[in-house]
């Protein structure tokens, strides 16, 4: 059966979590619906991840869109969201529809937005059109330049009371969920038994309905520091490069190809 908003919803409801991974090709796409991941986030996170940016910024629709069709070739049952990417939804409204759109067309379920503001009358504007919206708070990568650096966000009691009126705003604009990454535990917890929508957690304590965590991380697959949030739980990096040392060890000793691996 396939997951929907609604069994998001009736998971909150029934105070049952559940895992949200991020997902950017069809392998890992099939590997996760495999192992039962209920949520695959089309993350922005892949301009870093797969095409090697410094950050979320210069990441554009035709690239959200390309990875988009992979991930939903491999994970039909899983509900599958896509992330707006920076100015995909700023510029007017009619191009931030007609790119929400795209993703549905794209073969997502959902949109993820990043912010409060103004993107609370979007989401609403979405959701009337037919488009589920994953709202997004907190240390929103896309507005790392006004944070000053990947800082945690809503530590002061005014910061976090925005934070929370926010929240309540895009469940009232229609947000079927809201991913609350870089916050404090407490304000977390504090978001999450104030709203009947599930909160999806990301550096943000045990007390978020979900987690989501980028799943490279999960993997062991990033060669930089881990944020203090993540806990890797494979190593296929080191795994990786073991593989392909070995290789090109066998190639250059004569060892592979052998008879075994050769047709006769
Ligand atoms: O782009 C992304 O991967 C994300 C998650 C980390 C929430 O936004």
């Amino acid at each position: 059966m396939p997951v929907t908003v609604c069994d998001l919803l009736a998971a909150k409801r029934e105070g049952r979590r559940f895992a949200v991974l991020t997902a950017y090709d069809y392998t890992t796409a099939r590997i996760l619906a495999a192992a039962d991941i209920p949520v695959l986030l089309v993350g922005d996170s892949l301009g870093m991840l797969m095409l090697g940016h410094r950050s979320t910024l210069p990441v554009t629709m035709a690239d959200m869109l390309h990875h988009a069709r992979a991930v939903a070739r491999g994970a039909p049952e899983q509900l599958l969201v896509g992330d707006m990417p920076f100015n995909a939804y700023h510029a007017s409204d009619g191009e931030a529809i007609a790119n929400a759109a795209a993703f549905l067309q794209a073969g997502m379920h959902a949109v993820k937005l990043e912010g409060g503001g103004r993107v609370v009358a979007l989401t609403h504007m979405l959701v009337e059109r037919g488009i589920p919206v994953m709202g997004h708070l907190g240390l929103t990568p896309q507005f790392v330049n006004i944070f000053g650096g990947f800082r945690v966000q809503g530590r002061s009691p005014e910061a976090a009371e925005r934070i929370l009126d926010d929240a309540r705003a895009l469940q009232h604009a229609g947000a079927f969920s809201i991913v609350l990454e870089g916050v404090p535990r407490q304000l977390a917890g504090d978001v999450t038994r104030s709203l009947a929508i599930p909160t999806i957690g990301i550096g943000a304590g045990p007390e978020c309905d979900g987690q989501v965590l980028v799943v490279h991380d999960l993997l062991g697959l990033t060669q930089d520091p881990m944020p203090k949030f993540v806990r890797p739980y494979g190593d296929l990096g080191a795994r990786a490069l073991a593989a392909a040392r070995a290789y090109a060890h066998d190639v250059e000793s004569g060892e592979f190809p052998d008879d075994e691996h050769s047709y006769h």
